[in-house]
């Protein structure tokens, strides 16, 4: 059988909204649209403006009202930064690069840093060889230095939550932290799989604050299992590879080197 992929990350919000107990672990998402991005700017001093069918970090804007009135609002795509003292001045310009595609809001969390790079976390959630959910890796991504997203293609590196960590959990804590993480990706499993019956995998994207609440950024149905390869112990990668192959995404060796 078909492995089931759902783009839109609208979609995906909107199901997974309808629980109450992921909704306390997601940063309001609205549609783009003028008075959303002033209401929300308004409220939460930055967000995240992306496509709705975006990959790899493309397209994503960072929107920031300053607290210096001539400043107006910081706004960065890629390593591009740029200030626009009036609101109309900064919509004019997210609708430029916007072009004809559909974009999100999104309340914009504000990370953890490690050695002044931004990181966050990247589950993986499988179906293991008994068909049950299984939370399979967890990964940190840490930010390219100039960039305001974390992947991997584009500039991220991704790196052991051991070491991301150091400064800010106990080695004990950051055990119940992950425990909580797995707990909650299977959750979104479940949860999405009652509206996409025939998903295999998924990639959940978590934000951290600095209370250590963790934020639902995205969840991917077509997850790069390649990251877990930089991980210290081999033997995570090797399972997700072998629950890969158990549903069908790849032969039984890898092509890739
Ligand atoms: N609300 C947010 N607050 C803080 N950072 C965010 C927020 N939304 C996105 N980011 C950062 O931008 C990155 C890319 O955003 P997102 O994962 O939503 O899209 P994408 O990576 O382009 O999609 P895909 O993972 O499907 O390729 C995130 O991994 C995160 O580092
Ligand atoms: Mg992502």
């Amino acid at each position: 059988m078909r492995i089931q992929r759902v783009k839109s990350k609208w979609a995906k919000t909107n199901i997974m909204l309808k629980s109450d107990y992921l909704r306390q672990y997601m940063p309001s998402t609205k549609l783009f649209s003028r008075s959303n991005v002033q209401s929300m700017l308004e409220e939460y001093g930055m967000v995240y403006v992306k496509p709705i069918n975006g990959t790899f970090g493309n397209g994503v804007i960072r929107v920031e009202r300053t607290t210096v009135p001539s400043l107006g609002y910081r706004y960065q795509l890629d390593t591009a930064i740029r200030f626009y003292p009036t609101f109309e001045q900064l919509y004019q310009n997210l609708v430029k690069q916007k072009k004809n595609r559909k974009y999100i809001v999104q309340k914009g969390i504000h990370l953890l840093h490690h050695q002044k790079r931004r990181f966050d976390i990247r589950v993986m959630v499988q179906k293991n060889l008994s068909n049950e959910w299984e939370a399979t890796g967890i990964i940190g991504r840490l930010a390219h230095p100039a960039k305001i997203v974390t992947n991997y293609h584009s500039g991220g590196t991704p790196m052991a939550l051991e070491r991301l960590m150091t400064d800010h959990a106990t080695t004990s804590e950051l055990a119940s932290f992950k425990n909580r993480l797995r707990k909650l990706s299977i959750t979104i499993a479940n949860n999405l799989q009652s509206a996409y019956p025939n998903i295999k995998e998924i990639g959940v994207d978590i934000a951290i604050d600095t209370k250590l609440h963790p934020w639902i950024l995205e969840v991917n149905t077509f997850p790069d299992p390649f990251i877990f390869r930089k991980l210290p112990d081999q033997s995570v990668f090797h399972k997700i590879y072998r629950y890969a192959v158990g549903y069908g995404r790849f032969k039984k060796r890898s092509s890739r080197p």
